[in-house]
């Protein structure tokens, strides 16, 4: 496994790889959601490249950019167990030099949701992923259901900007009591990490009451609310009922539909996801 650093590093490696180049996008701190992602690509893939970039541009200016984890020997070693060809690991001069200045915007899909309530989130991610295509090359890019609307943006930008690669999306990886994992669990204390429980239960109710025949958004939301009253430890932000392409909210669930949330559970902030109907 090569770990390279600057661009000249990553093309010297990339150009030695023959048959097909799986790339994985990460900030690091890797936990086994990440994996699942690596062993997907390494499955279906001749060569696997894993990028480790805490991207600043995707922070807002409140956000917990300089706090975010990162532990960079324990993500090389999880890498090389897992058989990845290489590891790009970027400086923040490589991705932004002095006088960088150029950003991708995707419009609708990232006007509601997350991008609602963080709005120059997309930007950064949209931008720092084309870059990562284009410095990369691959022909399949791995992502993770757990950010869904990144997987929409992304998919969007995919094909508005004809790159020729193809998205695989993923399964969520949970723990054992339904919290979908994230870098950002280890902020949690021990009593906010039982009450974050309540995401994936409310997400479980949702689908329960969706399969007892039940479509409407309002009454389905009603049934996750009375969850979180009765945790006083988790604020909601938001809970959206979409359509799972345009991400614009339904009243009545005709076939699919993307119910996402996102709380806060002390300062830190969590997101959790399920589609509802089969795909
Ligand atoms: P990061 O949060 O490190 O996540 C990297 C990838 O892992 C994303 O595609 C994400 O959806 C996936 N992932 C995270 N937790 C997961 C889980 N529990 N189960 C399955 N997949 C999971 O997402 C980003 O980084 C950044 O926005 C990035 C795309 C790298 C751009 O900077």
């Amino acid at each position: 496994m090569e770990i390279v650093r600057t661009l000249e590093e990553l093309h010297a490696a990339r150009k030695k790889l023959e048959g097909t180049v799986g790339l994985v996008p990460t900030m690091g701190f890797l936990h086994a959601g990440h994996i699942s992602l690596v062993k997907k690509a390494a499955e279906t893939c001749s060569h696997v490249v894993v990028s480790i970039f805490v991207n600043p541009t995707q922070f807002g200016p409140t956000e917990d950019f300089a706090a975010y984890p990162r532990d960079l020997d324990k993500d090389v070693a999880l890498l090389k167990e897992a058989g990845v060809d290489i590891v790009w690991a970027p400086t923040e001069d490589v991705m932004y030099p002095a006088g960088y200045q150029t950003y991708i915007t995707v419009e609708d899909v990232t006007r509601v949701l997350e991008g609602a309530m963080r709005p120059t989130h997309f930007k950064g991610v949209t931008t720092v992923v084309a870059k990562l295509f284009n410095a990369v090359q691959p022909d399949k890019a791995f992502f993770g259901q757990k950010d869904a609307q990144q997987v929409v943006v992304l998919s969007r930008m995919v094909k508005d900007l004809n790159y020729n690669l193809e998205m695989v999306v993923c399964p969520i990886v949970r723990e054992q009591d339904g919290l979908a994992l994230s870098s950002r669990n280890t902020y949690l204390d021990t009593a906010q990490r039982k009450a974050a429980v309540v995401l994936s239960r409310s997400l479980r109710k949702a689908r329960a009451v969706f399969a007892s025949g039940e479509r409407s958004s309002r009454v389905i939301r009603a049934e996750m609310d009375t969850l979180f009253a009765a945790e006083p430890l988790v604020k909601v932000q938001y809970i959206s009922i979409a359509d799972p392409d345009t991400l614009q909210e339904v009243e009545k669930i005709d076939r699919l539909a993307l119910v996402s949330m996102a709380v806060y559970v002390g300062k830190t902030r969590l997101i959790d996801n399920t589609i509802l109907g089969k795909i």
